[in-house]
């Protein structure tokens, strides 16, 4: 989603400013811009799409300045057109933002009656008119920015430079999250650390309602009740900040083949010796029951966890999507775990799920992919899922590593409510752990599912199916298709077949079928062979036991390694991973940053 970049440097400030943001655009975005103050005075130059056409507006038409801010926007009010893209300016002031500010027709109408009008359709530009508005009424730049936050609703970041100031820069944060980074004589503002790496490795994170008043030589913080605060330099590991496709032609299959790996790292983590370690504060036996809470790629991440939590620890497990959960205000009854899983842990939804659940639910976990995010911080105890920087829009290494720590977290539930006994919890750990090697063996079929991918590529709609655990992997594989294919793709538990999707069936749709050879495997047959019955197009995915016993009539078939009850939805997850980016490839779509999709939802 939007990314936010400031500069106040010692050199020209506009190509770096816009190196900065491509170290934003994984975020996803739709337009970009920049603003510098020059002798005094505001500047700005703005253009939709990628950064190689604002990179050419530059080229033709120079932005001078030391000082500078800049954005990649996410259209949320009004198309994504020059006009809408961000910097906003009104006067003496322009702004960058990231977030919503839900009052801004309110706004609007007051400031009308002040005489500004707005000329973009965003709610952006109201900040801009606003701070202008108590500029001329006599306040300088930090009482202004004071009096115009008191006066926002929503959830936003925001970065504000002056006319006339060459050595300021006011940034705020109430809901999303900023990253003030300290230089040698220089100062920067940035979206997240990874914006401001080839600068800084010194970040000072904001804290909620805080405002910064930022020059080049430091920064002057104040808190929500507008006192002085102090917030640390913290320093950010270089490793943390690579961005680096490592000789992939994506970020997407770069991140698809670091699996195996980061998956042995995270159960290095929470199972160094072979057995479930998580901190002692997760104390399952005060839990009856769990609420699992996420959105997107999450969602499904829970909604596999729920069979091994049920049918593993015997624990009643409830798994709802973040942006329904909220505002359906459930009743969370007593004794029960909340578990929120974010990869960015800024999801704008899964967040505010996660403040309603808070003084209800006898503890808040987190499975986050960064450590200093508001879920992370939020939460009682935040478990990181230790997949390292994911840059492709579409999520893969954060989806495994979400599946692994959870299938740990429900074997140490299982122990603790003695619902298995040891040589259940062996059996299970062993296959947990042959997963990376599983995995492994199933990237060397790249080429293969590659062939697969040219059938799906012609097709206008595929249908997934799946049982038990398979039925989560379904559904996360008709997501990952639909993103970055753009084709429409629907996932149906394999029993739900006969009550509508087959009237769909006939022979250019194809049907592709996880189906693992274990207890539910005859069933998934069964609803198989009725796709099969009327000439639909069956693409199964199984391994060498399944393939003995029901490859008849398939129109293809991918033979994975065989898998075990945890192991199955993780590796049966990368055949899902690579059909849909080989299909991409085929159609030539935009891999890393799907159109109209955002890496980070900040907003609701
Ligand atoms: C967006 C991303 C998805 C992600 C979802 C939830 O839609 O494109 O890849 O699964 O947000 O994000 P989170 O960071 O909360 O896991």
């Amino acid at each position: 989603m939007c990314g936010i970049v400031g500069i106040l440097g010692q050199h020209q400030v506009a190509p770096i400013l816009v190196d900065a943001l491509k170290r934003l655009e994984y975020r996803g975005y739709d337009s970009a811009g920049i603003a510098t103050v020059n002798n005094g005075l505001l500047d700005r130059r703005r253009a939709v799409g990628k950064l190689v056409n604002l990179s050419d507006v530059l080229v033709h038409n120079p932005l001078a300045g030391l000082a500078g801010i800049g954005h990649t926007r996410w259209a949320t009010h009004g198309a994504a057109n020059e006009q809408n893209a961000h910097p906003h300016a009104c006067g003496p002031v322009t702004v960058v933002h990231n977030g919503i500010i839900e009052n801004f027709r309110d706004l609007r109408e007051t400031l009308s009656a002040h005489g500004y009008s707005p000329v973009t359709d965003t709610d952006t530009e109201t900040v801009a008119m606003l701070c202008a508005h108590y500029l001329a009424q006599g306040h300088d730049p930090k009482a202004a920015v004071q009096a115009t936050i008191a006066e926002l609703d929503g959830a936003f970041a925001l970065l504000f430079l002056f006319e006339g100031h060459e050595n300021l820069m006011i940034a705020a944060r109430k809901g999303s999250p900023l990253a003030i980074g300290h230089g040698d004589g220089e100062m920067y503002v940035g979206s997240d650390a990874i914006a401001l790496a080839p600068m800084t490795d010194q970040i000072t994170y904001l804290d909620e309602g805080d405002i910064a008043f930022i020059t080049r030589d430091g920064a002057d913080i104040i808190d929500a009740t507008g006192a002085p605060a102090h917030r640390d330099i913290q320093r950010i590991e270089a490793q943390a900040t690579v961005i680096d496709k490592a000789g992939h032609k994506h970020f997407m299959t770069k991140e698809i083949h670091e699996q195996p790996v980061v998956l042995s790292e995270a159960l290095a983590r929470y199972a160094p010796n072979g057995i479930p370690a998580l901190p002692e504060a997760l104390d399952f036996t005060k839990f009856d029951r769990i609420l699992m809470v996420a959105c997107g790629t999450g969602y499904y991440s829970c909604l596999t966890a729920k069979y091994w939590f049920e049918q593993i620890a015997r624990i009643p497990c409830e798994v709802d999507v973040a942006s329904e959960f909220r505002y359906r205000e459930p009743p969370i009854a007593p004794r029960t775990l909340a578990i929120f899983v974010s990869q960015s842990g800024e999801t704008a939804d899964t967040l505010a799920a996660l403040r309603y659940a808070k003084d209800q639910a006898d503890m808040i976990v987190s499975l986050v992919n960064v450590g200093t995010s508001s879920i992370a911080r939020e939460a009682d105890l935040a478990l990181a899922i230790l997949a390292g920087i994911e840059v492709s829009v579409a999520s893969t290494k954060a989806y495994t590593n979400q599946l692994t720590v959870l299938a740990l977290l429900a074997l140490a539930a299982a122990q603790a409510k003695g619902a298995i006994d040891d040589h259940g919890l062996a059996s299970h750990m062993k296959d947990l752990r042959q997963v990376p090697d599983l995995m492994r063996q199933t990237l060397k079929l790249d080429n293969d599912i590659a062939s697969l991918a040219k059938t799906l590529a012609p097709a206008p709609s595929v249908l997934f199916l799946g049982r038990g655990v398979m039925f989560a992997t379904a559904l996360e594989a008709a997501l990952k298709l639909k993103e970055l294919s753009y084709i429409h793709a629907e996932a149906y538990a394999s029993g739900e077949l006969k009550h509508g999707p087959i009237a769909l069936i006939e022979p250019a749709l194809p049907v592709v079928v996880f189906a693992p050879h274990d207890r539910l495997f005859d069933k998934t047959v069964s609803n198989m062979q009725e796709v099969m019955a009327r000439h639909g197009q069956v693409m199964l995915i199984t391994d060498a036991q399944g393939r003995a016993s029901a490859s008849d009539g398939t129109h293809s078939l991918l033979e994975l390694p065989a898998t075990g009850d945890l192991s199955g939805p993780i590796v049966y997850a990368l055949p899902a991973q690579l059909l849909a980016y080989h299909t991409a490839m085929a159609k030539g779509t935009d891999i890393d940053q799907p159109r109209n999709l955002a890496k980070s939802v900040t907003v609701e």
